[in-house]
């Protein structure tokens, strides 16, 4: 099908199950977010997964499978390897299995994740224990006052600088406690504001944030330009946008079935919270914004000076 054709019939079928003004009427904040990831820990496992990852899995290959959940830490032990580093700090740890995965294979480095939900938190010091070289603790990305300068060899964040709209605060915040030469290693999506050029694409977008309690999707382009402002040097930037397209394909199906049924679907909606309902516009919209060359999934290496 040509891809126009399917976001807008996509469209028309979500119109059928949600009102579009009360979904883009929602004010996403930090305790928008905090609730959002609270009211999904269940759901979360049920759909997604429950190694203690809430990310895209990379898939290099043919269909998805659990294993590509951990190309993002497979790609960061590669530098960590590569530049000998021993002080590594996780923001946005989330669930904890990032950062417990590169802990088990470097046993000789320090690893710290933060994170701003308390149900995050907890769950990763319950599961993550056993680990002697990994800790967590609450904390917000936008402050990391509590660091010295100069203290990390490698900062990394997967899936979670897009909840911020103060870009370069958290850069420079990043770079200020980075060793020199240390790296920045963000994965993350992104939407391009400059091919908006249909009333669809336009709510698309904004449904897709809501979808995923982000008050807005930055361009790539943002992301350089504050990278570039807060002192960073560019080391490396891949598209990875085809390889997340099986795991958003497993998202995709889920939704589906639930926009085929209209009316089951707004009886569900009756009984469960809307920041899980929310979800199927993420998993119904994305791939066919991947496919359409509108949304993107990056790695991006910085590197301090
Ligand atoms: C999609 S999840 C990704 C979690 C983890 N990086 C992973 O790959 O499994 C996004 C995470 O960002 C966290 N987050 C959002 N805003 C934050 C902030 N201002 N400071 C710290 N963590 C934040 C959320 O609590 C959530 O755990």
């Amino acid at each position: 099908m040509n891809l126009q054709k399917e976001l807008g019939d996509k469209i028309q079928r979500i119109e059928k199950v949600f009102d579009l003004n009360s979904v883009l009427a929602e004010k996403i904040d930090k305790n928008y977010i905090k609730r959002y990831y609270t009211t999904n820990k269940i759901p979360y496992s049920i759909f997604h997964n429950n190694l203690g990852l809430l990310h895209m899995g990379i898939t290099r290959k043919g269909n998805f499978t659990q294993d590509d959940l951990y190309e993002q830490a497979k790609i960061i032990d590669r530098q960590i390897k590569k530049i000998k580093a021993k002080k590594i700090l996780e923001l946005a740890s989330g669930r904890g299995g990032n950062s417990a995965y590169l802990a088990k294979i470097n046993p000789l480095s320090t690893f710290e994740g933060i994170d701003i939900t308390p149900v995050h938190i907890n769950l990763s010091k319950k599961r993550f224990s056993h680990l002697k070289n990994c800790s967590y603790s609450l904390g917000d990305f936008h402050n990391l006052k509590k660091y010295s300068k100069n203290s990390f060899d490698i900062i990394f964040i997967i899936e979670a600088l897009c909840h911020t709209q103060n870009r370069k605060k958290v850069l420079c915040e990043a770079y200020r406690i980075l060793k020199p030469k240390g790296l920045m290693i963000i994965f993350d999506g992104y939407l391009d504001s400059s091919k908006i050029t249909s009333k669809n694409i336009r709510l698309s977008y904004k449904l897709i944030a809501r979808g995923t309690a982000l008050e807005k999707f930055s361009s790539y382009e943002e992301i350089i330009n504050a990278s570039k402002k807060s002192g960073f040097k560019i080391k490396e930037n891949k598209d990875l946008s085809p390889r997340i397209l099986p795991t958003l394909q497993k998202f995709e199906r889920l939704s589906s079935i639930y926009y085929q049924f209209p009316n089951l679907a707004k009886l569900i909606n009756n009984f469960f919270p809307k920041k899980f309902v929310y979800n199927t516009l993420y998993g119904y919209l994305t791939p066919t914004l991947i496919k359409m060359r509108l949304a993107t999934y990056r790695l991006t290496i910085l590197q301090k000076s």
